[in-house]
C-alpha cells in the first residue's frame, strides 16, 4: 500500500487528477470507478479544469458508480445517479451512455446487485476506483464486519452513517436506510484503487486502514490485500499515522 500525505484536500484532488489523466493517455477509454460524498468533489472539479482547459481529452473514458441508495425515486437529486451525472459526467463532457451504476429501484435488488458485477466484468474490469472512507472505516458501503470477500449486495447503513449523510438531505429520517454497494471483493479486483481522506475526522479510520490488521471491522484495511492500492491523505486525515 502506498500512502502519499498532501498538505490540504486541494492538492489531493490535483495528485489524482493528474492519475487519472495519465491513465487516460495511456488508455483513452479506461473505466474509472467514482465514489460519492464530499472527499472526491476536489478531483472531479480538478480533472474537469483539465478536460475544460483542453489538457485532458477525456471523451472516451467511461464511468462507473460505486454505490447506489435503495428507493429513492429516479431523478431524486441525491440518488448517486444524479450526483454522478451532476459532479462527473457534466463537467467532463460525457454523455450518460458512458456511464453505468447499479439499479437502486429495481424490483429484485439481488438480481440488480449479479447484473452489475457481470456488467463491471464484461466491460473488461474497473482501471482505477476512486474511494472516500467513512468514520467507521467503511469503503462502498461496506459497513464495519462486511466480508472482506464481499460483491456487490445490498447493505443496511449503520446509523453513524445515516447521520454522516444526513446533510445531503432535509433532514436524517429522507436517508434511506439500505444502498448497493460494489463487495470489498469487488472493489480489490480494480486495477488500481485509490482512496482520498481528508480532515481530522478521518484520522482515525486512516490509521487504522494503513497500520492496522486486516480486519473486516475497519473494511478500508482491506486494500493492504491489494498489489496496488494507494492511500492520498491530507495532513489532518494523517494526523493520527506513527
Ligand atoms: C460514497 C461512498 C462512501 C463515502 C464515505 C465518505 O459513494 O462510497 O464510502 O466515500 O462515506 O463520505 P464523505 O466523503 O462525504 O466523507
Amino acid at each position: 500500500m502506498e500512502v502519499v500525505i498532501v498538505p490540504d484536500a486541494a492538492a489531493g484532488g490535483e495528485l489524482i487528477a493528474e492519475a487519472i489523466a495519465a491513465l487516460i493517455a495511456r488508455k483513452p477509454d479506461a473505466l474509472l470507478g467514482v465514489a460519492t460524498g464530499s472527499t472526491p468533489l476536489p478531483i472531479y472539479r480538478a480533472l474537469a479544469a483539465k478536460v475544460a482547459s483542453g489538457a485532458v481529452d477525456a471523451s472516451r473514458a467511461r464511468i462507473c458508480q460505486l454505490d447506489e441508495y435503495v428507493g429513492l425515486p429516479a431523478g431524486h437529486p441525491e440518488s448517486y445517479r444524479s450526483v454522478v451525472l451532476r459532479e462527473v459526467i457534466e463537467p467532463l463532457g460525457l454523455s450518460e451512455a458512458s456511464f453505468m451504476g447499479p439499479d437502486g429501484s429495481a424490483e429484485d435488488v439481488q438480481a440488480a446487485c449479479e447484473a452489475y458485477d457481470r456488467a463491471l466484468a464484461e466491460a473488461g474490469g474497473v482501471d482505477l476506483q476512486l474511494l472516500g472512507i467513512g468514520t467507521d472505516g467503511h469503503i462502498g458501503f461496506n459497513e464495519p464486519c462486511s466480508s472482506l470477500a464481499s460483491r456487490t449486495r445490498i447493505k443496511t447503513l449503520t446509523q453513524q452513517t445515516r447521520v454522516d449523510n444526513a446533510r445531503f438531505f432535509d433532514d436524517i429520517e429522507q436517508v434511506p436506510h439500505h444502498v448497493i454497494t460494489q463487495g470489498i471483493g469487488t472493489i480489490l479486483d480494480s486495477r488500481h484503487p485509490i482512496l482520498l481522506a481528508t480532515g481530522e475526522g478521518k484520522a482515525e479510520a486512516v490509521a487504522q486502514t494503513v497500520e492496522g490488521p486486516v480486519a473486516s471491522i475497519v473494511p478500508a484495511s482491506a486494500l493492504q490485500l491489494h498489489p496496488h492500492a494507494t492511500v492520498v491523505v491530507d495532513e489532518a486525515a494523517a494526523s493520527k499515522l506513527k
